[in-house]
């Protein structure tokens, strides 16, 4: 059913072919993404920032992420679908953490997650992919952690830092994971990375080295009422403008008395009103 899987992503890492991969929040967005011939489709909790209008990730829930997930499987029923697991659910007993990734892929439809964070979590990781569940990883900026990171900063600039990221990349390898997303690290440090593990790694903010991209739907496309400019983004379309556009003059056309016209219009057959009032 579906176009890619983990095995073929390993083999695309040895081949040398790039992995494009992009956020989608919703049944539109991923049916588009699909139609793009995106490799891979993530249900990200920057949905709390693009989508549900909070200033960070921590206050999307599960069950967000379940109603997001599955409006996305609907969309896109051929393409790889990892799915976000939002804050503090995978840092608990090993017993509640499958029970979230359950509802992940059985309720939302799901055919991986992701989960923030390096050697801390291996153990979590390891019990998910021994339920039969593909996990991604995330290292790098961790946005759920943002609270002791102190900001949303590039890592892997100094040598300490670079050799923390790499081992925390190799525990997750180690672990099972089939893939690692590296975020806003330098990107000498996540070609390096890159090169030591033998799954793909998937950049945002990682420079030319890694093995796959991925980028914020809202990003690439200009989608978004307070768009900032961001160094790692570039920006392919300018749909925000566009619909900005669009709807005012609707709203003008509409107290303008200019729509509806005509063509917008049903008849009813001639002599409809005679007797309308008895
Ligand atoms: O939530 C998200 O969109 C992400 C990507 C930035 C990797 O985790
Ligand atoms: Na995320």
């Amino acid at each position: 059913k579906h176009a890619l899987n983990i095995v073929k992503m390993k083999k695309m890492k040895q081949d040398g072919i790039p992995l494009a991969m992009i956020t989608a929040y919703d049944y539109p967005s991923a049916q588009l993404a699909e139609e793009a011939e995106a490799d891979m489709l993530l249900v990200g909790d920057s949905l709390g920032n693009v989508v549900l209008g909070y200033d960070s990730t921590i206050p999307v829930t599960l069950d967000d992420m379940v109603y997001h997930t599955r409006s996305v499987a609907r969309g896109a029923q051929n393409t790889f679908i990892v799915a976000d697991m939002p804050f503090m659910t995978y840092h608990g007993s090993i017993d509640e953490t499958l029970r979230n990734v359950r509802r992940l892929m059985q309720e939302g439809h799901a055919q991986a997650v992701k989960m923030e964070g390096g050697a801390e979590i291996a153990m979590a990781v390891q019990a998910i992919v021994q339920a039969g569940v593909p996990v991604l990883g995330h290292i790098g900026l961790t946005p759920q952690s943002v609270n002791q990171i102190g900001g949303y900063r590039v890592q892997g600039k100094d040598a300490k830092d670079a050799r923390r990221l790499l081992e925390d990349a190799k525990a997750l390898e180690r672990a099972g994971a089939f893939g690692v997303v590296l975020e806003l690290v330098t990107e000498e440090v996540a070609t390096a990375i890159t090169k030591e593990l033998s799954i793909p790694t998937i950049g945002i903010g990682a420079g030319r080295g890694c093995d796959g991209q991925v980028l914020v739907y809202h990003d690439v496309l200009k989608y978004t009422p307070e768009y900032r400019e961001k160094r790692f983004v570039k920006t392919y379309a300018d749909i925000g403008t566009q619909i900005r556009k669009g709807i005012s003059e609707y709203v003008k056309e509409v107290k303008g008395r200019a729509f509806p016209a005509q063509e917008h219009v049903f008849a009813a057959e001639e002599g409809v009103l005679d007797n309308l009032y008895g």
